[in-house]
């Protein structure tokens, strides 16, 4: 998992002992195998952490259960998930989301671990935090139509922004140089943990917060772990040009130049990696398909991406 995710150790360090717990047959009886609360700045990895989780015991990233909590705002929604009760108007349509089927599905011939994501719990109307507080405490969810659907063999991730103003007040200086870097101080990491969890107590009841075994506060990514992350969407552009165009595939590079400008201008403590992806999406991946799509890279051709002055250029050589 330390390639598909950059920079946050702790995460990797805190979701593993529940697999093992769970594969050494140890994980308590009448509970999901696990419930961990992920908490921190935008595009530092929250989701990314249960999609390469999925990969790694799946095969694939697509192997978990998505449940937007965003969607479940206003307390007629929530029946959505559950389903209506039978006789209940319009019940033939609204088959509950959240079913077992569907929970089953996402396990796999590799593992037997159904992951389950609450995608930005805050903003759960109140009857939903409920209906998890349900799932967290019994393992188990009663539809609309009676039945009831088993979270035994979940392992169940919240995520939530939840403080995350706070935590990037806390971790930027407010003037000079240093304001544009997260500072590694590891006493700033404790911050930022207390304050995430000050900002989860205010929110939620007490019952809610007990039944959360770990919590995770991500750290926002320095210009080193960008880096890391610049290197991978490289290569995922490589693999997808090598998969889509086949023959008539071609090569990138990228001078060290264009690399610093890059990350000058897609290192950002607000947006995450998201800014750095959309850096590399404008300057990059937009010009290359622009030429492709006009026949200007040939088979075989190198496309170079340079820079000079603050500004970007496209190079390409012939094979
Ligand atoms: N630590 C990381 N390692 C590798 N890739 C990352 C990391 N953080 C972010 N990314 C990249 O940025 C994208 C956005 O990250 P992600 O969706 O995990 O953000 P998030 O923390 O869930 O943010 P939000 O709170 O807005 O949902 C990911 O798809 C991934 O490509
Ligand atoms: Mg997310």
């Amino acid at each position: 998992m330390n390639e598909l995710l950059v920079g946050q150790p702790e995460a990797i360090e805190k979701i593993l002992p529940f697999v093992q717990m769970h594969q050494a047959g140890l994980s308590p009886e009448g509970r999901p195998i696990g419930t961990v609360l992920l908490l921190g700045p935008t595009g530092t990895g929250k989701t990314r952490t249960v999609e390469a989780l999925a990969e790694v015991l799946h095969g694939s990233s697509k192997n978990l259960l998505k449940v937007d909590c965003g969607e479940f705002q206003m307390e007629h929604e929530v029946a959505k998930l559950i389903g209506a009760p039978p006789g209940y108007l319009g019940h033939r349509e609204t088959q509950a989301m959240l079913n077992q089927a569907k929970v089953n599905s996402v396990a796999s011939d590799d593992s037997d671990i159904s992951i389950i994501l609450f995608d930005e719990i805050e903003k759960a109307a109140p009857s939903m935090t409920r209906l998890l507080l349900g799932i967290l405490d019994k393992a188990t969810l009663r539809l609309g139509d009676n039945t009831t659907v088993n979270f035994e063999r979940c392992l169940i991730f919240l995520t939530s922004n939840l403080g995350a103003k706070a935590i990037q007040r806390a971790n930027k200086p407010d003037f000079g140089f240093e304001a544009m870097l997260p500072a590694p101080d590891p006493t700033n990491a404790d911050k930022a943990a207390s304050i995430g969890m000050g900002a989860v107590r205010n929110k939620f009841s007490p019952e809610f917060v007990n039944r959360i075994d770990s919590v995770i506060t991500y750290k926002p990514l320095d210009r080193d772990a960008c880096g890391q992350i610049l290197d991978h969407i490289f290569s995922g552009f490589t693999s997808l040009i090598q998969h889509r165009l086949g023959m008539r595939g071609f090569r990138i590079q990228c001078t060290v130049a264009a690399r610093n400008l890059l990350l000058d201008q897609g290192t950002s403590v607000d947006f995450g990696a998201r800014e750095l992806k959309r850096t590399v999406q404008r300057n990059f991946i937009q010009p290359v398909a622009a030429l492709v799509s006009q026949g200007q890279v040939p088979p075989g051709a190198t496309v170079i991406l340079d820079a000079k002055s603050g500004e970007f250029n496209l190079l390409l050589r012939h094979a």
